[in-house]
């Protein structure tokens, strides 16, 4: 089995990253993870990147005067990884159209809303201001446009009394774990096809 190369965009914490990382240690996964991009050079998910044999790479998009000039990094180090896809894991930066075209049909998002529902920000605190009851995450493609690929998986959460965007964001993450993994194997197998 050739195994798919991808690599996972971070800004923060990380514990999408960890959950894709985890899964791929799997010897029948059919990804590997070549390679972890931060634009934080603090971002907590580094460590565990590290720790588990991950190669990382960070550049602050503030030294960089245009989106084109940062997102040309960004399209050099994957280019270098050799990777066949990227997964958006809490990555907070949009992409110049330039860059989101070229890799369309190769880059995946995990946003924590049942899409196209609440995208952007908040999403967690939109559900509960509009009255649902149900809530959820979505593994989506990444297009030119923001938030809105087509959904490859979604996992659907109920929103209890009491609430709040806090626990509500804790319980859409236990999903967000399990579909984000499930979503790569999917895609890296050939079981779901391509965009
Ligand atoms: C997740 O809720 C993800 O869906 C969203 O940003 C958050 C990132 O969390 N895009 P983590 O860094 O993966 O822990």
């Amino acid at each position: 089995m050739s195994r798919k190369r991808v690599a996972i965009l971070i800004s923060g914490r990380g514990s999408n990253m960890q959950a894709l990382i985890e899964a791929a240690k799997a010897p029948d996964f059919p990804a590997e993870i070549v390679g972890v991009f931060s634009n934080k050079s603090d971002a907590p998910g580094l460590d565990f990147a590290r720790a588990n044999g991950v190669p990382t790479a960070t550049r602050s998009h503030k030294d960089f005067a245009t989106r084109e000039d940062f997102d040309a990094v960004i399209d050099q180090t994957l280019t270098a990884w050799q990777v066949d896809y990227v997964c958006l894991a809490g990555f907070m930066r949009i992409f110049s159209t330039g860059f989101a075209r070229k890799w369309t049909g190769r880059m995946l998002n995990i946003h924590p809303s049942l899409l196209p529902k609440y995208k952007g920000l908040h999403p967690h605190q939109q559900a509960l201001d509009d009255g649902a009851s149900v809530h959820g995450c979505t593994v989506h493609w990444v297009i030119p446009e923001l938030d809105d690929g087509p959904a490859i998986l979604q996992a659907q959460v109920p929103i209890l009394p009491g609430d709040t965007a806090e626990t509500l964001a804790a319980r859409t993450l236990v999903a967000e774990h399990r579909i984000y993994p499930e979503a790569l194997r999917m895609l890296a197998s050939g079981e779901i096809a391509p965009l």
